[in-house]
């Protein structure tokens, strides 16, 4: 049941879920992936401070996630007491993706990916019998809608992970939308940096890849990312992120024919991410974006702004 911003009590929703998580798994052993988002990061330390040692946290490299991320979240842990190990699943990642155009089988290769090769493997490894993660309400509900398959949505359609995958999952926030777990993640001592950090979806730039996810494609919309984040930090909006086309198109570079990538921006105005519309940014602010990343991004010959409301775009392309 929906847990809203205006009937949430932090403090109290966090002493429960403590309580919660400590009888669920008594003295057994949990595991969870950690993404640097402010759902799994609250999870994170809801989790280890239900179970200490008990809940071992993994950040699993799977080859899609922003420029210096593993490294940058892992150590942001570390200052906070929570020790995270780093699970480089590139390869297996991109195994999974080869050869994959169509969006929903591309979450379905991500799911996989991590659920049955990464996690399979590690629950294994470790004994543990649970696996928590950070499901929110909003993901279930597009999922159930059959709007995008979430790539962390699986009892709501039917599907029991014990039977799956071997192992239990556990989803503490699942009452929350964001701004609840913004207030939680607030609560539990996050950083502001955590708690107010623009969403990122779970399949990472696979999201942002149209057309097959291979590691020079990521390499790409990485690069713009990276552009798109720092020119944008300051705008205020709920999310924005670049998108790399799978066309090309003719463009020209130093006089000569160049066919080349495309990027897409988007930037967002929304509350929860059930709707949306674009931010109207300044020209000069898409002036700059589009100077910077056809200058720094290799072989993009063309940049365009999403001036699309949600619906009926959605806010990430896949
Ligand atoms: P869409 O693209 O459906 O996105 O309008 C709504 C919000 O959810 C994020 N998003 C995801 N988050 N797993 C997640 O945890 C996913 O598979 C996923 N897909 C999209 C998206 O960034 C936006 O904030």
């Amino acid at each position: 049941m929906e847990i809203r911003l205006w009937e949430l009590n932090p403090k109290k929703f966090i002493e429960e879920k403590v309580k919660d998580i400590s009888s669920k798994v008594g003295n057994g052993l949990a595991i969870n992936a950690l993404s640097g988002g402010v759902d799994s990061s609250a999870v994170t330390i809801l989790g280890h401070k239900a179970l200490g040692d008990r809940l071992k946290t993994y950040f699993i490299d799977n080859g899609l996630m922003r420029e210096g991320e593993p490294e940058r979240i892992v150590s942001m842990f570390k200052k906070l007491g929570v020790n995270v190990e780093i699970v480089d699943s590139k390869e297996i990642f991109f195994n999974e993706l080869r050869n994959i155009t169509d969006p929903e089988e591309k979450r379905e290769a991500i799911t996989k990916a991590f659920y049955k090769d990464v996690f399979g493997d590690l629950v294994t490894k470790s004994g543990a019998k649970y696996l928590f993660q950070g499901t929110i309400l909003t993901d279930v509900d597009e999922t159930i809608a059959g709007i995008k398959r979430q790539h962390n949505v699986f009892e709501q359609l039917g599907i029991d992970p014990e039977d799956a995958f071997g192992y239990r999952i556990l989803e503490p926030l699942v009452q929350l939308r964001k701004p609840a777990v913004r207030e939680v993640a607030r609560a539990l001592g996050l950083p502001e940096e955590i708690y107010n950090r623009p969403p990122f979806p779970g399949p990472a730039l696979a999201a942002r890849v149209i057309g097959e996810v291979r590691p020079e494609r990521v390499e790409t919309v990485r690069k713009a990312t990276r552009i798109v984040e720092e020119e944008l930090k300051d705008s205020g909006a709920f999310q924005y992120l670049a998108i790399l086309h799978e066309d090309r198109v003719i463009g020209m570079r130093d006089g000569k024919r160049d066919f080349g990538f495309q990027i897409e921006v988007r930037c967002w105005e929304s509350k929860d991410a059930r709707t949306g519309s674009p931010t109207r940014l300044p020209y000069d602010t898409l002036d700059r974006l589009a100077e910077r990343i056809t200058t720094e991004v290799p072989g993009v010959v063309s940049v365009t702004y999403n001036i699309t409301k949600k619906p009926p775009s959605t806010i990430e392309a896949i």
